[in-house]
């Protein structure tokens, strides 16, 4: 047991799925694992290790936002011995070439949260993606013929903005999408000695304001899913 997962050790696997949606967690469990079994309900974020073409896997809600992903990640970590930890979601196109449906993976991510300056202090610190899983995830998505892109995404803790236009200043540097959770997600993994990466299908554009429909929003996610669980 954790302070928020209600595991017994040895009950996650090594490689963890992780959706913001604890219902997607479930989802994951219930279409795509084998004998998937459910090891956290606490605070209804959803946990579940099953095997996946004969892999063992596991997949956790994590919540909206940097502090509840970065509990998460930490606790999979320094409690239950996750060495790799994969973050499949959704996010913002900032960029007319970056199209709704296609895959961002995310090499880097930039901030406007706090966290990592009450860590560093003074210093900058670039979250950044582990290679391994990265050169991987390209691998297999050229193998599979997913359309996908890769490179900065900014991960921000306003998903309502006061300023509207903020994000035209992080499209200016090249940033494709935006997203909630990735710059937590990488420090942690990195600090704690674990492998990152975050993938994300393109579910709206603050570009020109168009967003995918639920339908597609599904079938996305499914292809998203077997590219992240391949990885494992
Ligand atoms: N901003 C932040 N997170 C997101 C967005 C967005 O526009 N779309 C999907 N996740």
């Amino acid at each position: 047991m954790s302070i928020h997962i209600g595991a017994r050790e040895g009950d996650i696997a090594e490689t963890v799925l992780l959706p913001g949606d604890p219902m997607r967690a479930r989802f994951v469990a219930e279409n795509f694992l084998e004998d998937a079994r459910c090891y956290n309900e606490v605070r209804g974020m959803l946990g579940y290790t099953g095997t996946y073409k004969g892999k063992r896997v596991s997949v956790q809600g994590t919540g909206m936002g940097q502090p509840s992903i970065s509990i998460y990640a930490t606790e999979l970590i320094r409690d239950y011995g996750v060495r790799n930890l994969i973050r499949v979601g959704s996010c913002g196109s900032l960029q007319t070439h970056v199209k709704l449906k296609q895959l961002v993976f995310a090499m880097s991510a930039s901030t406007d949260s706090a966290m990592n300056r009450v860590r560093f202090g003074q210093l900058d610190y670039a979250p950044c993606a582990d290679f391994t899983l990265f050169d991987r995830c390209v691998t297999q998505a050229r193998e599979r013929g997913i359309s996908f892109t890769a490179g900065n995404v900014i991960s921000t803790d306003a998903f309502y903005s006061e300023d509207p236009d903020v994000w035209k200043l992080w499209a200016k540097y090249g940033v494709l999408a935006a997203e909630m959770e990735a710059a937590q997600l990488y420090t942690i993994a990195a600090g704690n000695g674990a492998r990152a990466l975050a993938i994300m299908t393109v579910s709206d554009s603050l570009v020109d304001g168009s967003g995918i429909t639920s339908e597609e929003r599904e079938k996305g996610f499914g292809e998203m899913l077997t590219l992240a669980l391949s990885l494992a």
